[in-house]
């Protein structure tokens, strides 16, 4: 990633979580729309904890941007719990459009290409330090 890509996720994920709980609602919302298949896989009693815990880790995520070396065991970390929750690499497209489809409709105006690439990188370095620390643990 790009420091001014750092820098639009940074101010643009500001102007989000100014939106609280409803931008974790619009995705999960979206989320179980295209991918029907992941519902099961969450505790239905526990979103509102559940929606707390991913605007709370995406926020890591996004503040450690320029500090990998803290940033990249957390993720890994993550990747490999979530093997215990049922997640496969399938799973993760489902996820990144929910979030790039939330982050378009939440920031509305704010959205661009620029922003629209710039939350990508940040999704596609996620899931991909998640994903192989996952791998690594089933081989
Ligand atoms: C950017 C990628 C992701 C982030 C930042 C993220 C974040 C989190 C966090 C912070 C938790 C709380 C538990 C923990 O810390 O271990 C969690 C749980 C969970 N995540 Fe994710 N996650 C991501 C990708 C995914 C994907 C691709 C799926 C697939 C559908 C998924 C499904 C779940 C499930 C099922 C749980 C457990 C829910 C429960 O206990 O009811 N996550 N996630």
């Amino acid at each position: 990633m790009t420091p001014s890509q750092i820098e639009i996720v940074n101010k643009t994920w500001r102007q989000v979580l100014a939106l609280g709980d409803e931008a974790a609602k619009l995705f999960y919302d979206r989320l179980f729309e295209i991918d029907p298949a992941v519902r099961p896989l969450f505790t239905a009693d526990n979103m509102p904890e559940q929606r707390k815990k991913l605007m709370l880790m995406l926020g890591a995520a996004v503040a450690g941007l320029e500090d990998l070396h803290a940033l990249v065991p957390v993720l890994q970390d993550l990747g490999r719990r979530h093997v215990g929750y049922g997640v496969t690499e399938d799973h993760y497209d489902s996820v990144g459009a929910a979030l790039l489809w939330t982050l378009e409709r939440g920031l509305g105006e704010a959205w661009n290409e620029d922003v629209s690439e710039a939350w990508a990188a940040v999704y596609a370095l996620v899931a991909e330090v998640m994903i192989d620390a996952a791998r690594d643990a089933a081989a």
